[in-house]
């Protein structure tokens, strides 16, 4: 069954001004849609592979076109218009298990903010800076991945695209401000609905 670009649960001025219109735009109707077209004709081009080494060749664009559909469905919904522009509870974390397992793990929130920036600020070349949850520790944590490559270590909490196409025509070349911009967008209240799902599938 082909992939689909699942829709954006809001509109694509709906982040700014945290992350333009431009941006959104752009961001989901042409790159989302490439790495969805891409990951169907690799997968159809898999199916139709009749030898060890023609599935093989198709390895690299299964994992980057897979990867970056799999991301970038995980990044819209990570995202809500902002509370501080009146537009929604994007950026609010509210009292409960999220937030009591970023204490546990990081001390506060600014902590974890200060950690996974400077943590994903360092990623060289293209990638994503997640906090996610590390079943063996059973603690959340901050981890990056290179270029499209999924998590697959830690359950993803929050991802954030570390790709220039998602900052680029509006922060430059300036990563930082990107990352604080973000935090204010942020869907905390997804983000504890993953973390709930991950904790109660970790106690089976
Ligand atoms: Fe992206």
């Amino acid at each position: 069954m082909a992939h689909t670009l699942p829709p954006l649960p809001y509109a694509y001025d709906a982040l700014e001004p945290y992350i333009s219109k431009e941006i959104m735009t752009l961001h989901h109707t042409k790159h989302h849609q490439t790495y969805v077209n891409s990951l169907n004709a690799a997968e159809a081009a898999y199916a139709k592979a009749s030898t060890p080494k023609e599935r093989i060749a198709l390895q690299a664009a299964l994992k980057f076109n897979g990867g970056g559909h799999i991301n970038h469905s995980l990044f819209w919904t990570n995202l809500a218009p902002s509370k501080s522009e009146g537009k929604g509870n994007g950026g609010v974390l509210a009292a409960g298990p999220l937030s009591d397992a970023i204490v546990k793990a990081f001390g506060t929130l600014d902590n974890l903010k200060k950690e996974f920036n400077a943590t994903t600020a360092g990623i060289q070349g293209s990638g994503w800076g997640w906090l996610g949850y590390n079943p063996s520790t059973k603690l959340l944590e901050v981890v990056t991945t290179a270029n499209q490559d999924p998590l697959l270590t830690h359950v993803p909490i929050i991802g954030v695209d570390i790709w220039e196409h998602a900052f680029y025509l509006q922060y430059k070349n300036v990563k930082a401000d990107y990352l604080n911009a973000i935090w204010s967008v942020i869907n905390f209240e997804e983000a504890e609905k993953r973390l709930l799902e991950a904790t109660s599938t970790s106690k089976l």
